[in-house]
């Protein structure tokens, strides 16, 4: 049977610790120029809707270093956007390709997709979750710190689409996670509410930056207004300030604590540019890390 990854649910624990050290195998077999081309003939389509650096090459260099092709779909030239029903376009889809990942605004849309593509469906960003963000992410923790059980996480910021993905890779993982939002840009409820009573990670929500930082071992942010907020975003940068991860707030965190933004940073606003070069900071191995993770990725799911 195909497998998704529309949220970090598709996954145990077993497979995301499996997917983190296939990873970390072919960083290094690529570093040693030993990449196996398992895919030849392969093509993965790469439907977005919305803009993308590094998810979008990360996936593409991935497929091609796999040995297969990437075939990227800008949304707004296909028939889609003359109102193909989606279930057609998904059918469609299926016969040409063997994997299909999409960056889109709707969830719902996104599994849509899922239920009438036979072939497997990834989540490369929507408004609601960036599952494979998160799992490149965890890797990077892995790489740093050995291992990701009993390790303080902390998110600072918005409780946007990385926060919920992270939200949920607690409760799969067991991971310890603590965030501060401001008061009307808190973690969706309904999210917070499956992860807690799943009952494995202990999830914290506050308000208030300076406990959710307090010894932290690894400092998580993001942008204060995500692609499709972009009219909330003179508003937001008043409300989020206290929230800039600066010089004077990581220093409240552990002295060895790493510092994760999966970028585009805005510098100045919700991380300094002191920050995002400093020494705490992993953020160019986390990004190199979406081409090792979409790799073990794209081996799991693609028949
Ligand atoms: N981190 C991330 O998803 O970056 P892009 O928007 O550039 O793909
Ligand atoms: N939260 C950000 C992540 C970008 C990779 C956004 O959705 O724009």
């Amino acid at each position: 049977m195909k497998k998704d990854i529309l949220t970090i649910w598709d996954l145990t624990k077993d497979d995301v610790d499996r997917l983190i050290k296939r990873a970390i195998q072919l960083k290094t077999l690529q570093k040693q120029g030993m990449g196996e081309k398992l895919f030849s003939g392969k093509a993965l389509g790469l439907l977005f809707e919305k803009h993308s650096t590094r998810t979008r090459l990360s996936f593409e260099a991935a497929m091609i270093q796999l040995g297969g092709t990437p075939i990227y779909i800008s949304a707004e030239t296909t028939q889609m956007a003359r109102h193909e029903p989606v279930r057609d376009t998904a059918r469609v889809l299926s016969a040409y390709l063997d994997a299909l990942a999409i960056r889109t605004y709707s969830q719902a849309l996104l599994e849509e997709f899922a239920k009438h593509c036979t072939i497997p469906v990834i989540n490369a960003l929507t408004d609601l979750y960036h599952p494979c963000q998160v799992l490149s992410d965890v890797m990077t923790i892995v790489e740093n710190k050995g291992h990701y059980e009993n390790l303080k996480i902390a998110w600072i910021g918005d409780g946007n689409n990385m926060a919920h993905s992270w939200i949920n890779a607690s409760a799969v993982l067991g991971l310890k996670l603590v965030l501060a939002c401001p008061e009307n840009y808190l973690p969706r409820p309904e999210i917070l509410k499956k992860a807690t009573e799943h009952g494995c990670g202990e999830i914290v929500v506050t308000t208030d930056p300076a406990p959710a930082i307090s010894d932290a071992d690894v400092v998580n942010t993001d942008v204060w207004a995500s692609m499709g907020m972009e009219k909330e975003a003179k508003e937001r940068k008043k409300v989020f300030f206290p929230y800039q991860l600066n010089q004077s707030l990581l220093g409240k965190a552990k002295k060895d604590a790493i510092v994760l933004h999966c970028l585009p940073a805005h510098r100045g606003e919700e991380i300094t540019d002191e920050v995002l070069e400093g020494f705490q900071s992993v953020v160019w191995d986390q990004a190199e890390n979406k081409l090792h993770m979409h790799k073990a990725i794209l081996e799991a799911l693609v028949q």
